[in-house]
């Protein structure tokens, strides 16, 4: 019995360009091929479930537009399923401007198009999916409104959600108080609970604010740094692994869909947290976001 995952998120194009650097405000820089590849977080997580062996419907919006078919072929190919993604007529679809360096980091622009569309209507229509699913995943590359519904009604159902807060931004108390398992990465995390992106507070500060917030469980990416979680009271550490780092567009989307596939097959949050830094690890070290995500096979034979 496959984990059943419902993701309610974004779907966008990604016009990818390889640079040696990212280039500065107000400068050109000359870079090097360009692709175009689908991505949008909530489609990656969509796809990264998927090629973990989950059985996945996604929920969001596509423009009527030539990208807009394709990323719905896209996701039939990776054998989601589309029955609850639109196409909003007279939009277009989302698009994603990346530059990546030689380094694997990127900068990233998003239209949000569609994306920006995607009323609570179009979640409540699929009530009766997230009903039956294991763990909903959501983002937030669409309006807060939406991902407030999509929360309020999986919490109506008990079953577990797993925010990522990406892109970063503040969010209302009473959301806080609803989410199962929170995945802010360290700016993220902080502009949550201090209201600005800068300024020192640490992790495990972060970790309690967010807790005593009425978050559940909070799970905290640190890049190379590894991963910092809640476990009870205490907050655990575990190391990140060591890879040749090609591209991390896509990792923390990922990495959170490791984390729902393995908690909604019943494993411990340690488990899972291992397991999702699996598939963010072999993730980085191919170009693209979805292009690079692994397969089940790959992760456990991994390390
Ligand atoms: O997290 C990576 C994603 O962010 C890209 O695929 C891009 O579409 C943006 O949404
Ligand atoms: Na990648």
């Amino acid at each position: 019995q496959p984990a059943r995952i419902v993701v309610v998120g974004s779907l966008n194009m990604d016009l990818v360009v390889k640079a040696p650097r990212i280039a500065l405000e107000g400068e050109t820089i000359k870079g090097g091929t360009f692709s175009t590849m689908p991505g949008g977080k909530g489609a990656n997580q969509a796809v990264a479930a998927s090629r973990l062996g989950a059985h996945v419907h996604m929920v969001g919006c596509v423009g009527d537009d030539g990208f807009g078919r394709e990323l719905l072929d896209n996701l039939h190919k990776a054998n989601v399923n589309t029955d609850y993604v639109t196409t909003v007529s007279g939009s277009s679809s989302g698009v994603a401007m990346i530059a990546v360096s030689e380094s694997g980091e990127n900068s990233i622009v998003i239209a949000p198009g569609a994306n920006d569309r995607m009323a609570p209507e179009y979640v409540r229509q699929a009530e009766s999916i997230i009903r039956e699913a294991d763990v909903v995943l959501i983002q937030l590359e669409i309006p807060m409104e939406t991902v407030e519904e999509a929360v309020v009604i999986a919490n109506r159902h008990q079953v577990p959600v797993i925010l990522n807060p990406a892109p970063a931004r503040s969010l209302p108390e009473a959301l806080l108080k609803q989410i199962d398992i929170l995945t802010p990465n360290e700016t993220e995390g902080k502009l949550i609970v201090t209201g600005r992106a800068e300024g020192d507070i640490d992790v495990e500060e972060i970790i309690h604010d967010l807790k005593s917030k009425g978050v559940r469980q909070v799970v905290m990416t640190l890049g190379g740094e590894g991963v910092a979680y809640s476990a009870g009271e205490a907050v655990q550490r575990l190391k990140a692994y060591t890879v040749d780092v090609m591209d991390t567009t896509g990792a923390g989307d990922s990495f959170n869909a490791g984390l729902g596939v393995y908690l909604a097959e019943g494993g411990s949050l340690e488990e899972a947290v291992r397991f999702a830094q699996k598939v963010a690890a072999l993730s980085v070290t191919g170009f693209g976001a979805q292009a690079s995500f692994p397969s089940r096979t790959e992760v456990e034979g991994f390390q």
